[in-house]
């Protein structure tokens, strides 16, 4: 087992495919963002080595991300790659919608079915104040495609003031019907672009009270281990919504994650300034043992949240989060 100094268990790893996103959503990337080149990233063959190594370490999750990582060439290879790795139990994807329908059909037939889809608005305008792309049709499209799959759909949308707290209600309206999970997110300091604040105004309570005052009558819901997100539901709605403190962070207790970002950067805790690189120590020829041994020590010494990490950085973050995975 993948086990750290706090004695949690570390059994889900998130992985960041590409740095690329065709859209330029302001609270993740700056407008002129450059991008790695392709010999930066971890290679497809280096990522199925990786997953194979830890999973029988015992990592039984695994997320693909980015940037957006349907952007990436042949993309579906690694899909079908990581779905033959027996003991894998879920692979997970978080996408931002504008090419995920013409995978989704190949993507469900190799059980990748608990999709993350982030969209910030559903208003055609303000969506385009938000990421600066013309590019709403092609995602609302593949949102209602989506609702009506057999899939673990979860919205994410993150809260941003005088940009989109005007969909707040609207996407807590989409679970009326539809077993949908929306989950708010709090804006965290990963833009690339500085912008540091010292108090967020919209924190994941000014958004509970946000939602209740228009729909009182709601309940709690039992937190699933390991969440990262409060839970609720709307009476008589079908689907929840949850609100994600990834700013407060005050469900850092119970992580059981670590991450490695694209060119292959392993950070134990999104809050660390990590420059742990596995590609490197893996194109330096290291044997399977030497590598998940560098895994076990890193892990061995993550942070005990998120707080705790960050202090070990003298610098505010600004790294931007396509870089990191979201
Ligand atoms: N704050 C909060 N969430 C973020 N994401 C990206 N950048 C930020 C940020 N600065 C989230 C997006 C998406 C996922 C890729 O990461 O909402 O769901
Ligand atoms: Fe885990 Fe760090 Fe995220 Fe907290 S901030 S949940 S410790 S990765």
């Amino acid at each position: 087992m993948l086990i750290d100094r706090h004695n949690r268990i570390i059994d889900y790893l998130r992985l960041s495919v590409t740095d690329k996103c065709n859209l330029r959503c302001s609270y993740c990337m700056p407008e002129d963002m450059s991008f790695l080149s392709r010999a930066e990233l971890l290679t497809y063959e280096e990522m199925f080595r990786i997953v194979s190594l830890l999973v029988p370490a015992g990592i039984s999750k695994l997320r693909i991300t980015g940037g957006e990582p349907l952007l990436r060439k042949d993309i579906m290879q690694l899909f079908r790659s990581l779905s033959g790795i027996s003991g894998l139990k879920k692979i997970a994807l978080t996408t931002n919608g504008t090419h995920t329908l013409r995978y989704l059909d190949e993507l469900m037939e190799l059980g990748v079915r608990s999709i993350n889809l982030s969209i910030d608005s559903l208003d055609q305008e303000r969506f385009f104040a938000i990421s600066k792309r013309d590019l709403f049709q092609p995602v609302i499209a593949c949102l209602q495609e989506m609702m009506t799959r057999d899939l673990d759909l979860r919205l994410n949308c993150v809260v941003m003031k005088d940009q989109n707290i005007d969909d707040i209600i609207p996407m807590v309206e989409l679970g009326q019907d539809t077993a949908i999970a929306v989950r708010f997110i709090e804006e965290m300091p990963f833009n690339g672009h500085g912008g540091y604040y010292e108090k967020l105004e919209w924190d994941h309570q000014r958004i509970l009270t946000h939602i209740t005052a228009r729909y009182p009558d709601f309940q709690k819901l039992p937190d699933p281990p390991n969440s990262t997100s409060l839970n609720y539901q709307v009476t008589g709605f079908k689907g929840t919504f949850g609100i994600i403190p990834a700013y407060t962070r005050s469900f850092c207790g119970s992580c059981n994650r670590i991450r490695l970002t694209a060119p292959g950067i392993l950070k134990t805790c999104l809050y660390q300034q990590s420059q742990l690189s596995i590609r490197d120590i893996m194109r330096s020829g290291v044997s399977d043992e030497e590598l998940l041994q560098t895994f076990q020590h890193a892990i061995s010494n993550k942070a005990l949240n998120g707080f705790e990490a960050e202090k070990a950085n003298p610098t505010h973050i600004s790294e931007s989060m396509s870089l990191i995975g979201g």
